[in-house]
C-alpha cells in the first residue's frame, strides 16, 4: 500500500469571534468544537500544529454593542474579550494563542498588508457616494444601515451582508435603506475609498476553487463559493468612514480605518506571529497546510475575500480547506443574541459544573455538519444518560472495578484466544485508523460515532463474556478477558482525548496510564500484564429531569420576556366627554375576605370594604392570585357598576385590574395607603 503522506505542519485558525457579546453553543458546534477535536487529533498523530484565534475587536458591531451599554468600544472588547477567553478555557478549546485585533502585532501586520497591496497598485482609489446620516453626523458602514437583500428580500440584511442568504453586499445594494443610528432614511454624500478588485481575480478564484476544490470542500461550502462566482465578482470596498479600527495607513485616509473584514482574517497571521518568532514558516512555506473553521455565515471572506487579498499579497499560502458548518438552532427557533435565545457558555458552567465534555459530546454528536441542527435539553440528557453514561461510563467503570476485585488493581496476563477474543482484538485494533480517516476529512459526527462504538465493543465483550461469572469456574479465561477489557479502555484514552479530553485525562489517572501517541496501526498492546491500574471514579453522573426542566423553564421565561418586550399595546378606544367620565366612581377599598367559588378555575368571591359599606365582589382572578394573598390588600373599585349575578352570587362593583400581553393580571393599588373610600379621578 502506498505510504500517505502529509503536510510538513498545520496551520488552524478558528473565526476570530466579535468582542461584542458572550459565546453560546451556536459557536461551539459550528467552529470551536470541530477544530479543537482537529487540533487535538493531529497533535495525537504526532503532527506540528499551530492553533490559532482570537476576538475579533474591531469594526460596527462593536461600536454598536459599546453605544448600547453607554461605554467605550475599548470597555466594550475589554469586558467581551475576557469573558470569551475564559469560555473557551473552560470548554478545554486548545488553542496554542488567544490574541486580540486591538494588538500591537496585529496593527502592524495589518497595516503592513495594506500598505504593500496599496504600493503595489492593488486597489483602485475611488470617490463615490456613500450613505450618510445627517442627523449622526456620520457616514454608514455595514451595520449601521439596514435595508432589504436584493437576493432574498430579508427586511434586516446589513450595509456589508445579508445573515439571511449569506451574500456580501455593498450598502447601495440595499433596497430601503434606513440608519440604525436614527431609523432615518440616509443621504448620499462623497468620500473616498481603497477597493480591492475582486473582478480581477474572478479566473483566478474560479479556477482554484471550481476547478481545484470541487472534491474535497464540503458540498455546502463548495455550493456557496462556485454560484458567487458564477454570479460575477465585483470590486469591494476595504475602508471604512469610522472612528474605531486600524487606521488606514496612507495620506489622505485621515479618519478612515481598515474594514473589519479586511483586518480581522489578517488577525490569524498576527496571532500566529505573537505566538512564535517561527511565525513565518506556518503562513508562507508550501508545505504548512492552512486550514479555517467557520461558520456558514463567513463562507464568502473566508472563501473569496480572504483569498483574494493572499493572493494580492503574494507572500502567503492560501487556505487548504474551509470545513464551514451550518447553523445550529436551539429547541426549534433560530438562536439570537438580541432575543436572548442562546445558551450562553458561562451559564452553562455555572449552572452545570463539570460538565464541560458532555455538551462537547452533544454538540459533536448533533453537529451540524451538512444541514442546520436543533439543539433540545430533552436531546441532551438522553444522550448524556443513554449514551456516555450507560455505554462508555458503564463499560470502564466494570473493567476497572472488576480488575480491582479480581487481582487488586494489577493488569491480568493474556492467555490462549478463542475465536471472540481474535475478533474483537482485531476490531480493536481497527479503530485508530477508522476515526483518524473521519477526522482527517473533517467528519466529525462519524469519528465520533466510531468512538462510541470502541465503548460498545468494550461492554458487548464484557456482556457476552461475563466475567463475573466465569470467575467462579475458569479463572485463567477471566485473566484473558480482562486484559482484553483493559486493553480497550486504554485504546479508548487515547483516543477519546480530541472529542473528551477532561474524560480522557480522569481515565488516562485511572488507568495510571501516560497515553502514546495515536497511532494508526492500532496496538493492542497498550498496557502491559502486571501493570497497576488506580481506583475507579465515576466518568459521568446521570442528569436527572430536574435539572433538566430548569434549563427548560429558563429558556421559557425568556420567551414569556420577548412576548411581552414586542407586545403591542392595543389602539385607543374612542374620545369620551368628560361628563360621561365623571360618571364613573371609583373607589380604594381594602379586601377583607376572598374564597374560591365552587366549580369555576377564574373566579374568586370577595368582601371588600369600600369605605362606603362592605360588599361582594366576584372578580375573575382566581388564576393569578390565592386568596390568602390578597386579603388586606388595597385595591381599585368600580363602585357604580349595576350589580349582576355570576354563578348564583349577586357581584356589587368590579375591581379595576391591569393587564399583560400574556393575560396575567395586576391589582391598580394607590402606591401609598389610602382611606377606603378614597375616590379615584
Ligand atoms: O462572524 C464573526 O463573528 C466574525 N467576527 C468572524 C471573523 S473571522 C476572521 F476573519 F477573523
Ligand atoms: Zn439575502
Amino acid at each position: 500500500m502506498a505510504e500517505t503522506t502529509y503536510p510538513k505542519r498545520y496551520t488552524i485558525t478558528a473565526a476570530l469571534p466579535y468582542a461584542n457579546g458572550p459565546v453560546h453553543i451556536g459557536h461551539l458546534a459550528g467552529v470551536y468544537i470541530p477544530a479543537d477535536i482537529y487540533a487535538r487529533y493531529l497533535r495525537s498523530r504526532g503532527r506540528d500544529v499551530k492553533f490559532v484565534c482570537g476576538s475579533d475587536e474591531h469594526g460596527v458591531p462593536i461600536t454598536i454593542r459599546a453605544k448600547k451599554e453607554g461605554i467605550t468600544p475599548q470597555q466594550a472588547v475589554d469586558k467581551y474579550h475576557e469573558l470569551i477567553k475564559n469560555s473557551f478555557a473552560d470548554f478545554n478549546i486548545s488553542f496554542d494563542i488567544y490574541s486580540r485585533t486591538s494588538s500591537k502585532t496585529h496593527a502592524e501586520v495589518a497595516s503592513g498588508f495594506f500598505k504593500k497591496l496599496y504600493e503595489e497598485g492593488k486597489f483602485i482609489e475611488q470617490t463615490t457616494q456613500q450613505y450618510y446620516d445627517e442627523k449622526a453626523q456620520q457616514f454608514l458602514a455595514d451595520r449601521y444601515i439596514v435595508g432589504t437583500c436584493p437576493k432574498c428580500g430579508n427586511e434586516n440584511a446589513y450595509g456589508d451582508q445579508c445573515e439571511s442568504c449569506g451574500t456580501s453586499l455593498n450598502a447601495t445594494d440595499l433596497i430601503n435603506p434606513k440608519s440604525t443610528l436614527s431609523g432615518e432614511p440616509p443621504v448620499m454624500r462623497e468620500t473616498k475609498h481603497w477597493y480591492l478588485p475582486l473582478n480581477e481575480y474572478e479566473a483566478w478564484l474560479r479556477e482554484w476553487i471550481v476547478e481545484g476544490h470541487k472534491s474535497d470542500w464540503k458540498t455546502n461550502v463548495y455550493g456557496q463559493c462556485k454560484s458567487w462566482i458564477d454570479q460575477g465578482l465585483q470590486p469591494r470596498a476595504v475602508t471604512r468612514d469610522l472612528d474605531w479600527g486600524v487606521p488606514v495607513p496612507v495620506e489622505g485616509a485621515e479618519g478612515k480605518v481598515l474594514y473589519v473584514w479586511f483586518d480581522a482574517p489578517i488577525g490569524y497571521i498576527s496571532a500566529t506571529k505573537d505566538l512564535t518568532p517561527d511565525w513565518e514558516t506556518y503562513w508562507k512555506d508550501k508545505d504548512s497546510k492552512l486550514v479555517h473553521f467557520i461558520g456558514k455565515d463567513n463562507i464568502v471572506f473566508h472563501c473569496i475575500i480572504f483569498p483574494a487579498m493572499l493572493k494580492a499579497h503574494g507572500d502567503y499560502v492560501l487556505p487548504d480547506n474551509v470545513p464551514a458548518n451550518e447553523f445550529l438552532n436551539l429547541e426549534g427557533d433560530k438562536i439570537s443574541t438580541s432575543r436572548n435565545w442562546a445558551v450562553w457558555l458561562h451559564e452553562y458552567m455555572q449552572d452545570l459544573p463539570g460538565k464541560a465534555d458532555v455538551l462537547r459530546y452533544v454538540l459533536c454528536a448533533n453537529a451540524p455538519e451538512t444541514k442546520d441542527n436543533d439543539f433540545t435539553w430533552k436531546d441532551y440528557q438522553a444522550r448524556n444518560n443513554n449514551e456516555l453514561l450507560a455505554i462508555f461510563g458503564n463499560f470502564i467503570n466494570r473493567a476497572v472495578v472488576l480488575t480491582h476485585k479480581y487481582y487488586n488493581g494489577a493488569v491480568p496476563q493474556r492467555g490462549e484466544l478463542t475465536d471472540f477474543d481474535q475478533e474483537v482484538l482485531q476490531q480493536l485494533a481497527g479503530f485508530p485508523e477508522k476515526i483518524a480517516a473521519s477526522l482527517e476529512q473533517y467528519r466529525f459526527k462519524e469519528a465520533l460515532g466510531e468512538l462510541m462504538n470502541l465503548a460498545r465493543l468494550g461492554n458487548k465483550y464484557l456482556a457476552d463474556t461475563e466475567p463475573w461469572k466465569l470467575i467462579k469456574t475458569d479463572a485463567s479465561r477471566v485473566e484473558t478477558i480482562m486484559n482484553i477489557a483493559l486493553q480497550i479502555s486504554a485504546s479508548l484514552t487515547i483516543l477519546s482525548e480530541p472529542f473528551l479530553p477532561q474524560t480522557a485525562q480522569k481515565l488516562a489517572n485511572m488507568l495510571q496510564y501516560t497515553p502514546g501517541k495515536w497511532d494508526v496501526a492500532g496496538s493492542v498492546d497498550l498496557l502491559p500484564a502486571g501493570h497497576t491500574i488506580g481506583e475507579a471514579a465515576l466518568l459521568f453522573e446521570k442528569i436527572e429531569d430536574a435539572v433538566i426542566d430548569a434549563q427548560v423553564q429558563k429558556l421559557l421565561d425568556t420567551k414569556k420576556a420577548n412576548e411581552l418586550a414586542n407586545a403591542v399595546a392595543a389602539p385607543a378606544k374612542e374620545n369620551i366627554s368628560f361628563e360621561d367620565f365623571s360618571k364613573i366612581d371609583i373607589r380604594i377599598g381594602t379586601i377583607l375576605e376572598a374564597e374560591k367559588v365552587a366549580k369555576t378555575k377564574k373566579l374568586l368571591k370577595l368582601k371588600v370594604d369600600t369605605g362606603i359599606d362592605q360588599r361582594t365582589i366576584v372578580s375573575g382572578i382566581a388564576e393569578y392570585f390565592t386568596p390568602e394573598e390578597i386579603i388586606g390588600q388595597q385595591v381599585s373599585v368600580l363602585v357604580n357598576l349595576a350589580p349582576r349575578e355570576i354563578k348564583g352570587i349577586e357581584s356589587q362593583g368590579m375591581l379595576l385590574m391591569a393587564e399583560n400581553a400574556d393575560g396575567s393580571l395586576a391589582f391598580m393599588q394607590p402606591s401609598k395607603p389610602i382611606v377606603n373610600g378614597g375616590g379615584v379621578s
